[in-house]
């Protein structure tokens, strides 16, 4: 039997509001996700996609539908099982990196770890050697301030794969950032969907940085108005 998908909705709605006032943030969306996938999620600003990457990420629990998991039901499930999925299933990385400020960014990265109860020696290796593999190393003891922007997000992107997660969910990863940092970030993006087969879902608002991911999903009033293979550019177009 093949292996279920890593994710599945199925008719999952998520309502804010009621009577007259109730907002449809997403309409019975029916949509799979592979393990190993680079997805892109765009679409206009109100169509449901930080919504979707929010219920994707287990932040927050759809109205109606159903949510599997590698196959696993999880609607229904209580709060300190969202927690531990989050915690052992999911990175996540932001438009504004969220990092603690006057703060080291090996403590940064460490933060997750801490919520695991590792031991502090463990803790230093593992947070050493992700900001290894996002080229950070040497800028271990740094504090936010004396970073720049994609600096930041490269300590934010070590601090969302410290733990190993399946999963890699970025929302607008480049939207602070100028063209060519942005393509820097992207390529780590990249690379982290090819060589260590983490699944990256991202959402974001620009053709270029759309078109490093696989696949494109377009979102229109909590649906989906379009779900694409991303064309193939070639090489000595760039
Ligand atoms: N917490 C909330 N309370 C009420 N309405 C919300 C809330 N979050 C989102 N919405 C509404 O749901 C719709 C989808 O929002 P969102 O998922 O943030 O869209 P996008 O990320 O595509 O801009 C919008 O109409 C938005 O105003
Ligand atoms: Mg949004």
């Amino acid at each position: 039997m093949a292996p279920a998908p890593l994710i599945q909705f199925r008719q999952i709605s998520k309502l804010y509001g009621r009577g007259e006032a109730t907002i449809r943030a997403l309409d019975s969306l029916d949509l799979t996700i592979e393990a190993h996938e680079f997805v892109a999620i765009m679409g206009p600003s109100g169509s449901g996609k930080s919504t979707a990457m929010n219920i994707l990420g287990f932040l927050d629990v759809p109205s109606s539908g159903q949510y599997l998991f590698q196959g696993m039901e999880t609607t229904g499930f209580d709060r300190s099982q969202y927690t531990l999925l989050r915690r052992h299933m999911l990175g996540f990385v932001f438009q504004g990196f969220n990092l603690l400020a006057r703060t080291s960014a090996v403590e940064n990265v460490e933060l997750p770890l801490i919520y695991r109860g590792m031991d502090a020696r463990e803790r230093r290796k593992l947070a050493l050697e992700a900001l290894a593999q996002v080229g950070l190393a040497g800028r271990e003891n740094h504090t936010t301030q004396e970073l720049s922007g994609g600096q930041q997000q490269r300590v934010a992107i070590a601090r969302a794969i410290v733990t190993k997660p399946a999963i890699l969910l970025a929302d607008e990863p480049t939207g602070n950032l100028d063209t060519r940092t942005s393509r820097e970030i992207m390529d780590l993006i990249t690379s982290l969907n090819r060589d260590r087969g983490i699944t990256v879902i991202m959402v974001t608002h620009e053709d270029d940085i759309a078109a490093y991911a696989k696949r494109t999903l377009r979102f229109v009033d909590g649906h989906l108005q379009s779900d694409s293979k991303t064309t193939e550019v070639a090489d000595d177009v760039h």
